[in-house]
């Protein structure tokens, strides 16, 4: 039986979308966009995807391979084709010069500014249809549309935990819960996120270097520690080994002992980024505002607000404490998460776990499973806010 053009269109956006999650790490800030162009005949003869900024879009990229061919074709794009000078030329420029005939998009562009795509393609007589039912685009886009409506980066909260959902391994014994597979998997992913950030426990405790090491890096991460009272150690590993700027987030204090600790990591090449208290007393935030040393939500906005704004932040992985990442999903700051659990036969296994558990948070988080596996021993689960 011949396929419908509806249940068509919908698998072709699904193939883009997959094209286009090659590209994560690599397009941010910008979309990772997917496309696939058919020619006059419905044969798929070229795909594309977003490269870095400031390189081709995925409908260019796609174009180039087609050539010709493409005329009186199909393209079937993640997001609508952009409408502006940016970094390069009006996506909807090429579409036209190349006599593509329909265009059929996943998803509405969210950024005013490149916005009037599908206007632009209509008025060049091309027909355009708008398909924003493909769950596999809305979940690709979810991270772009969430931080043009809010400003803060995409937060990916990574952990390793025991079977009962601890994340901490014995006084003395090795921090690492998960297994050198899962490790390598974290690794690569530090090199696609924009900043990896952790609590001032994690550096006391486990002294990391938190950068990726024996893997092919797509960018270098900032390192972030929130760290309230700047009791970072100068000595510490994240700002003497490894590579990648560091910032260590503190409160805004003038006492003298502090100017003093924030002078000596300043001496080892850190930032010191103080985050204002004031923003703790906007209802809007639900500051919890006179937490003594600690971020509370205000800041911790405030704090990813500024890596977005000042820093170009636009995806960041956490990789810290139970005590953090239960601010974090508490202030409903946490998108998506990648959670490795250890299996039941590890001798670390006998530690109790805080409470609540991060796994408890995550569940009451409802987030939908984006993919499950395993590395080595250890079963991995990505997940993602509903979109
Ligand atoms: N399994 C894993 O994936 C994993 C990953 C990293 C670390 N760990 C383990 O976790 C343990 C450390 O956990 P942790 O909870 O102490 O460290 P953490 O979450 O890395 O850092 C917590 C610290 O951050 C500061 N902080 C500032 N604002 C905060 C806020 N709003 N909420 C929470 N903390 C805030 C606090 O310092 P102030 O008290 O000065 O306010 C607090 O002591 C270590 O044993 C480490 O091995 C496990």
């Amino acid at each position: 039986m011949p396929i419908s053009t509806h249940d068509h269109d919908r698998l072709m956006l699904e193939r883009a979308a997959r094209r286009a999650l090659r590209g994560h790490g690599e397009a941010e800030p910008n979309p990772s966009v997917g496309c696939v162009i058919a020619d006059i005949d419905g044969q798929v003869i070229a795909e594309g995807r977003t490269r870095h900024p400031g390189g081709p879009h995925a409908e260019v990229e796609a174009l180039r391979i087609a050539g010709i061919a493409a005329r009186g074709g199909t393209a079937w794009v993640t997001l609508e084709p952009c409408n502006h000078h940016g970094r390069t030329p009006p996506c909807v420029d090429a579409i036209i010069a190349a006599g593509i005939a329909r265009v059929v998009v996943g998803s509405p562009e969210s950024n005013d500014f490149a916005s009037g795509g599908m206007n632009r393609l209509r008025d060049a007589g091309i027909e355009v249809v708008l398909r924003p039912d493909v769950a596999a685009v809305r979940r690709l886009h979810a991270s772009f549309h969430a931080r043009v409506s809010t400003g803060l980066p995409w937060v990916v909260a990574k952990w390793a935990e025991t079977d009962r959902g601890a994340l901490k391994t014995p006084p003395g014994a090795s921090p690492w819960i998960s297994g050198p597979r899962s490790l390598r998997m974290v690794h690569r992913e530090r090199g696609r996120t924009d900043a990896i950030l952790t609590g001032i426990g994690t550096i006391l405790a486990d002294d990391p270097r938190l950068d990726a090491r024996d893997v092919r890096q797509r960018r270098t991460p900032i390192r972030v520690v929130v760290d309230p009272d700047l009791a970072t150690p100068p000595t510490a590993s994240i700002l003497n080994a490894g590579s990648g700027p560091v910032i260590i987030a503190c409160r805004e204090d003038d006492r003298d002992d502090l100017r003093a600790r924030a002078e000596q990591l300043i001496a080892t090449g850190a930032t010191i980024m103080p985050i204002e208290a004031s923003s703790e007393l906007n209802p809007e935030d639900g500051g919890h505002g006179g937490l003594r040393g600690r971020f509370s939500t205000g800041r911790m906005r405030g704090l990813l607000r500024q890596l977005a704004k000042d820093h170009e932040v636009a995806t960041l992985l956490t990789e810290c404490g139970a005590g953090l990442l239960r601010n974090l999903f508490e202030a409903d700051l946490v998108d998506a998460t990648l959670v490795f659990t250890a299996p039941a036969t590890s001798s670390k296994l006998k530690v109790e776990a805080s409470v609540p558990r991060p796994r408890d948070l995550l569940q009451r988080a409802s987030f939908e499973t984006l993919w499950s596996g395993f590395r080595g021993d250890d079963r991995v689960v990505w997940s993602q806010r509903p979109s």
